[in-house]
């Protein structure tokens, strides 16, 4: 049974989900995807794979993953109407402006895929939005730069098809590196989903009013794209950026976080509820330097890194507030030597929760007796009071 219980959480009653779909352990930095570690999947699965299982539960045999997979490829071509919803956008427009507000307007499109309770719409939304979603990220990407857009292969894997999309040019070809590939993967593995997070919550308020599936992940899309949430795996990068500017100067920065000078924070460090490392913060960690060395990059950022990482684990400021590094800390740089610029990182960390968000949707809507979410308030304003003519005040 899941759904909306309230969970005395000692602060008073705190309204909390009960869902079968990921577990975590904050204090123990423990992370699993229907009862799988994410350890291991980040190993030995794929991204399909893992979609496959967050939004059906098992594991595919090999026949079902590869219809899966099939079914995906028939749908990530978009309606030409639909491109033709980036000759509006400014040049300058945010990747993940575009891509909220392009995944909102398929529900014009696929009026026939609206009914959340037709087990059918259902899954042809699912695998719309699953095949889609990749090529309008690598269009929106296109626009930013005043290219042409690469249309999708039907004879590429997911990742493979995305990155061509996406770094392809009339002129040239992109040659697909298979480390680039895999890493790849593995980061929208380690992302795929993270139990009731902002976006995810977000993602199953809207749908609980029973508003289509589209519009319920277009609202999921918009609150990933906070610097607090999804949108700080570029911060980190700015940040990074600003400090190698100001002549690398860790101690300074760290100061000034510490004195909280003009709200600056370390970002892509801290958590809601990991106490602890974030599982994924260390595989991803242990990907940036081989990604690096694979693609002979080194990165002075990264070097910038793990001085702050170093610095900040070591001080009581930090350790006091249990602060560690989160799944954002790291995957900016991988990013970046993969050839992104830092406004599609947080593109990227959607790309990533897609299935996530898609399972939680499914378990909301077929939750019996599924309800519509209403948060309760605390009333703190004036408790009553009569109504004054304008000519009295
Ligand atoms: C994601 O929920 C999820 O699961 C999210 C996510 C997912 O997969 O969906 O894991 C993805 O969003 C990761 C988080 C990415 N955001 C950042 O890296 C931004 C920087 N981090 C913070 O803003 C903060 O840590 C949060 C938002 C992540 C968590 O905030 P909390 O739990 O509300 O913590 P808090 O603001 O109550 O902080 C407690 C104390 C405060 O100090 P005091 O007022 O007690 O003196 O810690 C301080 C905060 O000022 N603090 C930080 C800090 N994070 C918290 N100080 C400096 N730098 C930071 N990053």
């Amino acid at each position: 049974q899941t759904g909306l219980v309230t969970l005395d959480s000692g602060y008073g009653n705190t309204a909390a989900y009960k869902s079968a779909i990921t577990y975590l352990d904050g204090e123990e930095g423990i992370l699993r995807y229907r009862g799988y570690p994410i350890e291991q999947l980040a190993e030995g699965s794929s991204f399909l794979e893992t979609a496959y299982l967050l939004i059906n539960g098992e594991l595919p045999t090999g026949d079902e993953l590869s219809a899966f997979q099939n079914e995906i490829t028939q749908h990530t071509l978009l309606h030409e109407d639909v491109k033709r919803f980036y000759d509006g956008f400014p040049r300058d427009a945010h990747p993940m402006a575009m891509l909220s507000s392009v995944v909102s307007a398929l529900s014009t499109f696929y009026q026939d895929s609206h009914n959340p309770f037709h087990e059918n719409q259902r899954h042809l939304s699912t695998i719309r939005l699953l095949a889609k979603v990749p090529t309008i990220a690598a269009y929106a990407y296109k626009k930013s730069i005043g290219h042409p857009v690469v249309y999708p292969r039907n004879d590429l894997g997911y990742v493979e098809n995305f990155l061509r999309m996406t770094f392809s040019v009339p002129a040239a070809e992109y040659e697909l590196n298979p480390v680039v590939v895999d890493a790849l993967d593995k980061l929208l593995i380690l992302h795929a989903d993270h139990e009731q997070n902002c976006s995810t919550s977000t993602v199953r308020l809207v749908g609980s009013s029973q508003a289509n599936m589209f519009a319920s992940i277009s609202a999921g899309i918009s609150a990933l794209w906070g610097p607090l949430h999804g949108g700080a795996n570029q911060s980190v990068l700015e940040m990074l950026e600003g400090i190698r500017n100001s002549g690398g100067d860790v101690d300074t920065f760290i100061r000034k976080v510490k004195n909280k000078e003009d709200g600056v924070k370390l970002m892509g460090f801290g958590h809601r509820v990991y106490k602890n490392f974030d599982p994924r913060a260390k595989i991803i960690k242990a990907h940036a330097h081989e990604v690096l060395a694979a693609l002979g990059k080194s990165d002075e950022l990264l070097d910038i890194a793990l001085k702050l990482e170093e610095h900040a684990l070591a001080d009581d400021y930090f350790v006091e507030r249990k602060l560690y590094p989160n799944v954002d800390f790291y995957t900016g740089l991988i990013y970046r030597a993969m050839g992104f610029p830092t406004e599609m990182f947080t593109v990227l960390f959607a790309l990533g929760r897609l299935p996530g968000w898609i399972a939680q949707w499914h378990e909301m809507i077929k939750e019996p007796g599924s309800r519509i979410g209403r948060p309760r308030q605390i009333y703190t304003g004036v408790v009553q009071r009569d109504f004054v003519e304008l000519e009295k005040r």
